[in-house]
């Protein structure tokens, strides 16, 4: 009966993203991200797909926070989108974007569900991509403090959990390439790989810098987090060898040596330096003290992991390619790798020095080709296969000790996929996108079950 159980405290929550959900990009003075701009450029997104009405929640906010409350969640994870706040990526506040996220907030306050703000979820304002080529420029990261700190002055007295930035690599080290027309907005090549580098490294100082904006205005004591990506080294079989090889493997991820360990140790990974060498970021005197700021958990989006096996070579382990045929999702990167998420909360507790720094998972869950049956119903037995899986490798990281406060499923409903539009869906809800109609899915009941047991079922 108590297997898989989960303690009284364990936070169950759903995650989206601004541009991903919201749509009415031109409505109460939002002016355009990147993401409007990049989209609507021929051959950016699968079927030219913009996010420019997604599923609408800009006005059907209140359907979709009593779906919440009907799943039971107690805690939701969204973003604020910088253009609706200040429209020019610097200067005026716009009172009509705090409104829409102060109505957001109270409603979900209303069902007794907490928010979890992520201050920028990739949707940079197109006026600073104008101005000075947004993430390029060092002037980026002073501009995102200036716009936290409008937002948590307005905002603080009713959310007190914050994350910075979202998943740092996706939009600058996806954003802007030397060898290809990058798959994310603003779609920048670059003429060196130190370049692409120094884009991370600004979007670390604005994690800093943004620390700092949220301490220094937030009206309450608040909690603050860093959401990122690592790349997950899993142990090809446990044993001893294999487990050391994994771990030692994890600070050489570009992710995981060039930003997780520079926010939480205030140094990039020596094995990555090593590896960069001339094309390592510059680093100003006093720039990793401003990046090393403290912070209260770390977020991890996990959806996949690597297979490592130890072996007698300079790095002492093996990447072990997925053999033809490995069971995968519906994603080209997103092979099922359960222990993945057991494995990236204990890498990070044992490889940062911080084995107390209580760990989130902020993303977790798949894209799969969901249909409407006849009586319309989608039952989406594989993504219920794909969650469960993982899940158990969350419970076991919680049995041996290691401090992981909750699990946030990706997403709450489909949404706009970035490069892949409308084409891949990873909700638990589904949208019909001609009609905007709602329909919770097979997954979405398993979740309640599981929320309401507190424990995988
Ligand atoms: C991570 C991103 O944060 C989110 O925006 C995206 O939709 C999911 N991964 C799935 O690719």
């Amino acid at each position: 009966m108590s297997s898989y159980q989960f303690p009284e405290t364990f936070e169950w929550g759903a995650a989206t993203a601004a541009y991903q959900i919201e749509g009415a990009v031109k409505e109460d003075g939002r002016k355009p991200s990147v993401w409007d701009t990049f989209s609507a450029k021929r051959g950016r997104t699968l079927n030219r797909d913009t996010g420019a009405i997604a599923c609408d929640h800009y006005h059907r906010y209140e359907q979709d926070i009593q779906l919440m409350a009907a799943l039971g969640i107690k805690h939701y994870r969204f973003s604020i989108s910088w253009c609706r706040i200040i429209p020019d990526g610097r200067g005026a506040v716009n009172e009509a974007g705090i409104d829409f996220y102060s109505r957001l907030v109270d409603c979900l306050r209303s069902y007794d569900i907490t928010p979890h703000a992520t201050l920028f979820h990739w949707d940079s304002p197109q006026a600073l991509e104008d101005r000075y080529g947004s993430w390029q420029s060092r002037e980026m990261a002073q501009d995102f403090a200036d716009y936290v700190t409008a937002v948590v002055s307005r905002l603080g007295d009713r959310i007190t959990n914050w994350m910075t930035l979202n998943e740092i690599s996706c939009f600058t080290h996806m954003s802007y390439d030397v060898n290809q027309t990058p798959k994310h907005a603003p779609g920048t090549r670059v003429k060196s790989k130190k370049q692409v580098w120094q884009t991370s490294h600004h979007a670390l100082l604005a994690h800093g810098l943004g620390c700092q904006a949220i301490r220094a205005v937030s009206p309450v004591p608040c909690l603050i987090s860093l959401v990122d990506n690592p790349g997950i080294t899993v142990p090809l079989t446990e044993s001893a060898d294999d487990i050391e090889a994994a771990k030692n493997a994890f600070p050489y991820h570009c992710g995981n040596g060039g930003i997780i360990y520079p926010a939480i140790t205030g140094e990039y990974s020596s094995q990555l330096l090593d590896q960069l060498g001339n094309d390592a970021p510059d680093i100003q005197v006093g720039d990793l003290d401003t990046i090393h700021q403290p912070i209260d958990s770390l977020g991890l989006n996990i959806y996949t992991g690597a297979y490592i096996r130890a072996a007698n070579n300079s790095q002492g382990c093996e990447w072990i390619d997925f053999p033809k045929g490995y069971p995968a999702m519906h994603m080209p990167w997103l092979q099922i790798v359960p222990e993945s998420l057991y494995w990236g909360i204990r890498h990070v507790s044992e490889t940062l020095d911080r084995p107390d720094l209580p760990v989130y998972i902020t993303e977790n869950g798949c894209a799969a080709q969901d249909e409407v049956t006849r009586s319309g119903e989608v039952i989406d037995s594989d993504r219920i296969l794909y969650l469960r899986q993982y899940l158990k490798t969350v419970h076991r990281a919680v049995d041996e000790g290691y401090p992981v406060r909750g699990y946030f499923v990706w997403s709450l409903m489909d949404n706009f996929e970035w490069s892949w539009g409308f084409d891949r869906r990873f909700g638990i809800i589904y949208i019909d996108y001609r009609t905007q109609k709602r329909i919770p899915k097979a997954s979405y009941h398993w979740y309640a079950e599981c929320i309401r047991q507190n424990r995988v079922v």
